[in-house]
């Protein structure tokens, strides 16, 4: 095979001398659940500046359904999360992180009732659910299935009544600012503004995932892995990208988007079904319907290869109808604009990629590897999934790390008291500029390729060759120099999946989420180990 083609430190040249700059305490990246927690935090002694590139609520976060798992139900305990947490993630999982984010959980989620944020309740308490590898019904919900939303949008609203944080919506960044491994900011780019550099004291990224690399994904447009390729560029130390969750229920209806049809429809009694009508899950699980996330993708993909079938079906009819309307309201309504009655037809579904489970590594303090950069939420591995993330585990995730993101930002910058010294930048970094290439034709064949050879079921040759194809198409996309999101974007897409298919091909063993059709078995003697990758 060819020499691999590093990525070059910047995606562009420039003369910091011909930026507009803009000075901050706080930089945050990232406007989901982890970055309006960490702006929050952060902001009690400090300015902060929210950079996102989209609007403000559109991200991850805010399509979120099912819930967030949390130890506040009379009969649960911390201890039984954790205790559920850590098996799921199957030998992986970092048991001081787990402890630490799920022992948080109820004073964030506390915290943000008293915000407003209002979950569904009966008779004046909490309703819980049960998911998939939950001992417990401990998933609270917001709305019937728009958790994300209620979560957003209490946030935003915080953050609004801030006169510390400045929010700059539509803000695309480009790269972080790094000398001799401490970071000093970003680069980022407005349509309006041209290009801007931010100077900070810390830099948070809360950029998210990258769903956007395969073809079928949950994630919305924003998911395009920046934030990994950034932090990846500056020399900070990656761990796990092997690990993507693909969630088992996504609505599958030609040229319609990939809705999510939540797990917690499985939970209130949901049922699969083949082409043939007939209930699958109970040959391949003993917890049928309920058992983890791996399994059930893993098995529907099964079900589909022998009924040669383009996807199974998700039943709820048995469900009563008032129920299942009030409990569902936002699913019945995406369904019946297809022509889908839940309480009636069988709702055509089938698995997606959902989430990067594996991120920029951090320590207990969301600090990673170069100084003054802090990461939270799904762009950061803090080792809570091991191999498998439970369900309704991440919401808690990024609000419990960006608030020890915030936090410890904060209380870095009472005990330094240092001054921003911004100095000048000249990178030239010998790129040429575009010819012309069809970016979207691009960015869909790496969509395809990513589905079909690194998606749920993985082996060496197709690995090889999504490697080798990755190599190709970056050899003639990374040495351009592009002016607009969709080029870098598309740049930050073709580094992310090199650095999934390659994690996944180091990683010789079947594990959680990581299912090789080659090495079915999973192998605790040479395994049971992080994959670290670093520029
Ligand atoms: P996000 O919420 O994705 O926010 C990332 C932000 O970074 C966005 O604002 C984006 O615009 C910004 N950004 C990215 N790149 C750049 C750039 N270059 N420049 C500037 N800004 C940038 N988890 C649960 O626990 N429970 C659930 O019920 C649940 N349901 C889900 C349903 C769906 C459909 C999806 C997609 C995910 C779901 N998840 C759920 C997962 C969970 O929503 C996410 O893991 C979590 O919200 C991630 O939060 P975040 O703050 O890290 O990232
Ligand atoms: C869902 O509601 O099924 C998604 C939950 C999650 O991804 O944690």
């Amino acid at each position: 095979m060819k020499k691999q083609t590093e990525p070059k430190r910047h995606l562009i040249s420039f003369d910091s001398r011909t930026f507009s700059h803009i000075f901050t305490d706080v930089l945050i990246i990232g406007s989901g659940v982890a970055g309006l927690s960490a702006a929050i935090q952060a902001s009690k002694h400090n300015s902060v500046m929210v950079v996102t590139k989209d609007k403000i609520d559109e991200n991850n976060t805010n399509y979120a359904q099912g819930g967030i798992a949390v130890a506040l139900s009379p009969n649960d305990t911390i201890i039984n999360h954790i205790k559920d947490t850590i098996e799921a993630g199957q030998g992986l999982c970092d048991i001081a992180s787990v402890k630490a984010i799920v022992s948080e959980g109820p004073n964030r989620i506390n915290e943000l009732i008293n915000w407003g944020a209002s979950f569904d309740k009966e008779d004046d308490r909490l309703i819980f659910t049960q998911e998939g590898g939950h001992r417990f019904a401990r998933i609270i919900r917001a709305k019937g299935d728009s958790t994300g939303n209620e979560v957003e949008h209490i946030l935003i609203r915080t953050i609004k009544e801030n006169n510390n944080v400045k929010v700059l919506e539509h803000t695309f960044t480009i790269d972080l600012i790094t000398k001799n491994r401490i970071c000093y900011g970003a680069i980022a780019w407005h349509p309006k503004k041209g290009y801007i550099l931010i100077w900070s004291k810390h830099t948070i990224l809360a950029t998210g995932g990258c769903g956007q690399v395969y073809r079928e994904t949950t994630n919305p447009d924003v998911a395009t892995g920046d934030g990994l390729a950034m932090a990846y560029r500056a020399g900070a130390t990656l761990q796990d990208m092997e690990f993507v969750q693909f969630h088992p229920t996504t609505l599958y209806i030609a040229g319609a988007v990939r809705f999510l049809i939540t797990e917690t429809v499985r939970g209130e009694g949901g049922i699969l079904r083949n082409k043939k009508g007939e209930r699958f899950m109970p040959n391949y699980h003993p917890k049928a319907e309920l058992a983890p996330r791996d399994a059930v993708s893993q098995s529907i993909l099964k079900e589909m290869q022998k009924t040669d079938h383009t996807h199974v079906y998700l039943d709820v009819r048995h469900i009563p109808k008032e129920r299942l309307y009030r409990r569902f309201p936002k699913i019945k309504e995406i369904c019946s604009s297809f022509g889908i009655d839940i309480a009636k037809d069988l709702i055509p579904v089938r698995p997606s990629a959902h989430y990067i489970i594996g991120g920029i590594k951090v320590d207990y303090l969301s600090r990673t590897t170069i100084k003054q950069l802090y990461a939270c939420g799904e762009v950061a591995c803090t080792g809570m999934h091991g191999a498998n993330r439970l369900g309704s585990n991440s919401l808690l995730e990024g609000l419990v790390t960006g608030y020890i993101a915030g936090t410890d930002a904060c209380k870095s910058i009472q005990k330094t008291r240092r001054e921003l010294l911004p100095y000048t930048i000249r990178k030239s970094m010998g790129l040429s500029k575009i010819s012309w290439l069809d970016l979207n034709d691009i960015k869909n064949s790496l969509k395809s390729l990513m589905w079909r050879d690194a998606g749920i079921e993985r082996n060496e040759r197709h690995l090889l060759e999504a490697e080798e194809m990755i190599e190709m198409w970056s050899s003639y996309v990374m040495d351009k120099e592009f002016s607009n999101p969709a080029g870098w974007e598309l740049q930050n897409m073709l580094l992310v999946s090199k650095l999934i298919v390659t994690s996944a091909r180091k990683r010789k063993e079947s594990r959680g989420v990581h299912h090789r059709t080659d090495y079915q078995k999973t192998d605790n003697i040479h395994w049971k180990k992080h994959i670290l990758i670093k520029k």
